[in-house]
């Protein structure tokens, strides 16, 4: 049975949930963590009995790593993702996949002159089994025609959030605010249920942490989506708690509600439960729980040589939706999805 060595680069909050992942797997073997933070790293290495680096460059020249999960600050992905690919590794990058268009491109034109290399991106909601459902009762035409779809993140950063990791809140390092780091699942769900978007309208704004943050805490926005369903969206980081996110899917049939781990189905004033998400709660509740199983999957698409579904290809519509925020606030006008 073929095993994929693995690296963890960045032992911050999420590595270590890539870590225990990895470690979970019957075909993955942790070889090394990174971390500039000594204690960090040496915490990792010494709790999986792995190599702790100091520098991502030991981990590129060492031939037992095949796999590489890029858990570092925004800035980081991109670079280390195209030296990954370039040292033959295979990247696993979180998400944003990257911190605007330009680099998304970046890495586009690095694959295609690397077609055998696999780079996904970590979007582990759409594993969750109340996402599956909702997406197999969309493909089977269960809602009937799908009119509209709402997408709410309602949640609180403080000002310690910020301080405490230096990254965050810039725009050069997080390349955004409450939109390319929380609300990005949320709008990556509302492309990938409602299908292709041709226009945005949206607004940012800072709303409790002008003093703090460089970018924005606060966005608002509508999708118009190909096949004339609207979408309307909502985020913000500036409430006092970490609401559960709120996913709605109108069709003529009926309406599906992801909340609160459930997939909720209405209609005719009825409603029943149709799915609950399963699996251990690992770290913060509002991460998920679907880490290990996306993590999975990715090794197995490498393992049986099959398309990897979350590629720079798909992870990019997220960031162009961004991107096409920004543009409407600065402009006044709708943005017009590229898909480039
Ligand atoms: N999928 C999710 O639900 C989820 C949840 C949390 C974080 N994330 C993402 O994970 C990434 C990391 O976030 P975090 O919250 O763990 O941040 P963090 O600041 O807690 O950790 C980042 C770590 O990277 C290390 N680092 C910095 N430069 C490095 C380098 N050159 N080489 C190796 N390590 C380096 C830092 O020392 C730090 O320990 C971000 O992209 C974030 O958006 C995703």
């Amino acid at each position: 049975m073929e095993t994929l060595g693995a690296a963890i680069i960045g032992c911050g909050a999420i590595g270590p949930i890539h870590a225990e992942a990895v470690a979970n797997l019957s075909q993955g073997k942790l070889v090394a963590v990174v971390d500039p933070k000594k204690e960090r790293r040496e915490r990792l290495g010494i709790q999986y009995d792995c190599k702790a680096y100091e520098t991502y460059e030991q981990v590129l020249q060492n031939p037992e790593v095949k796999i590489i999960h890029i858990c570092t600050p925004h800035y980081l992905h991109v670079p280390m993702a195209i030296k990954g690919i370039l040292a033959g590794k295979h990247v696993l990058i979180e998400k944003p996949l990257g911190m605007n268009l330009k680099e998304v491109d970046e890495m586009k034109k690095v694959l295609l002159a690397h077609p055998q290399m696999y780079a996904g991106v970590i979007f582990q909601n759409r594993y969750n089994e109340t996402s599956q459902k909702a997406k197999q009762m969309i493909e089977h035409h269960e809602l009937g025609e799908i009119l509209g779809l709402k997408g709410i993140v309602t949640w609180y950063r403080s000002e310690s959030y910020y301080r405490e990791s230096d990254w965050r809140g810039k725009w050069t390092t997080e390349g955004g605010g409450v939109l390319i780091n929380q609300a990005i699942h949320t709008l990556d769900l509302l492309q990938w249920l409602g299908g292709k978007i041709k226009q945005i309208k949206g607004r940012v704004d800072t709303r409790s942490l002008q003093d703090v943050i460089e970018v924005e805490d606060t966005s608002e926005a509508t999708f118009y989506y190909e096949n004339k369903t609207r979408g309307i969206f909502y985020a913000t980081n500036s409430y006092t708690d970490n609401s559960s996110v709120e996913i709605e899917i109108h069709g003529t049939q009926g309406k599906l509600t992801l909340r609160e781990g459930q997939l909720i189905f209405s209609r005719d004033g009825k409603s029943h439960i149709l799915e609950q998400d399963q699996g251990v709660k690992k770290g913060k509740p509002y991460w998920g729980s679907a880490h290990q199983k996306q993590i999975e999957d990715f090794y197995q698409c490498i393992i049986n040589n099959k398309p990897y579904p979350i590629s720079v290809q798909e992870a990019g519509i997220a960031i162009e939706m961004i991107q096409g925020i920004y543009e409407s606030h600065r402009t006044g006008k709708p943005y017009t999805m590229q898909y480039v």
